[in-house]
């Protein structure tokens, strides 16, 4: 005999609720954006790329959803204070704008390690906080950040990257324990190596850092960006509703042992 629980069927609908999604245009965001509108979300989509975003707003409304595209650069704060102007109020926020480049730490350079820390960790900092303020002054929404098996791990010539997500766990963890109790939850999702724009990139100057993961990934592949979307949605939700300060890691088992 089945059983319908409406508790179970409304656990994951996020009909009604405004989702802002920095890097929006990228792999996993642009699977983000398009998972979140598909669960009914209102999506707005942020991306430093104009025309990356609008091709993602132009799917989310060809298949019925709503959705709208802004340009945002997580490194300039007034394009955070613009966006958040326009917006009557903001439900869910994932920060998935990111950037990477492979280099030996000895020969790093200064410039490309400030601009990913910039976008990672300092630009993931004030999307959060000037979009959590907007939350807090509802006492409800819900932050994922996106983290990495490289907020846990290390792996060659990625020591920039590296340090940016590890901070971008710690700063998950400090927010989530100062605004819990304002009903405001912040996670993170922790992938191992997805196939996206990203990470092709990077291997096409540097492919020793993804054969290293790879050895090491008990599942033997890659994830398709379309693997973000459970755990994104779900955090997202309700059904998430007693967790928070928590990595969600989406790594093939990267992380078991
Ligand atoms: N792909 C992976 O294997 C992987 C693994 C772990 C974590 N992550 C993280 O997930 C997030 C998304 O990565 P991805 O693989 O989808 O990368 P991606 O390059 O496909 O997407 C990133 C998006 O961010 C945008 N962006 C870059 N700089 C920006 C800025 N200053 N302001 C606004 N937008 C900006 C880019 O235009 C792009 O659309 C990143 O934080 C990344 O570190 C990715």
């Amino acid at each position: 005999m089945k059983m319908k629980s409406e508790h179970v069927e409304h656990l994951f609908d996020l009909s009604g609720r405004v989702a802002v999604v920095t890097g929006g245009g990228g792999g996993l965001g642009s699977a983000i954006a398009i998972g979140l509108a598909g669960a009914g979300a209102s999506v707005v989509v942020l991306d430093i790329n104009q025309e990356l975003a609008d091709n993602v707003v132009q799917e989310i409304r060809s298949n019925g959803g709503e959705a709208r595209a802004m340009t945002c650069n997580v490194t300039v704060k007034s394009d955070f204070e613009e966006v958040s102007r326009t917006l009557d109020k903001i439900d869910i926020l994932v920060n998935s704008a990111g950037t990477t480049s492979r280099h030996a730490a000895e020969d790093f350079p200064e410039d490309i390690y400030d601009r990913i820390i910039a976008t990672n960790l300092k630009g993931s900092f004030m999307s959060c906080q000037i979009f959590g303020r907007r939350m807090l002054d509802k006492n409800s929404g819900s932050i994922i950040n996106m983290a990495s098996i490289g907020s846990s791990i290390a792996y060659p010539h990625t020591t920039a990257y590296l340090q940016s997500k590890g901070g971008v766990a710690q700063m998950t963890r400090s927010l989530a324990l100062e605004w819990i109790s304002r009903g405001v939850r912040v996670n993170a999702i922790a992938p191992s190596l997805f196939d996206t724009p990203l990470v092709r990139a990077s291997e096409n100057k540097v492919q020793l850092t993804s054969d290293f993961i790879m050895a090491r990934t008990p599942i033997g592949r890659k994830g398709d960006p379309l693997e973000v979307v459970g755990p994104a949605i779900f955090l997202a939700s309700d059904a998430a509703s007693m967790v928070t300060g928590h990595l969600l890691q989406v790594d093939g088992g990267y992380l078991i042992n």
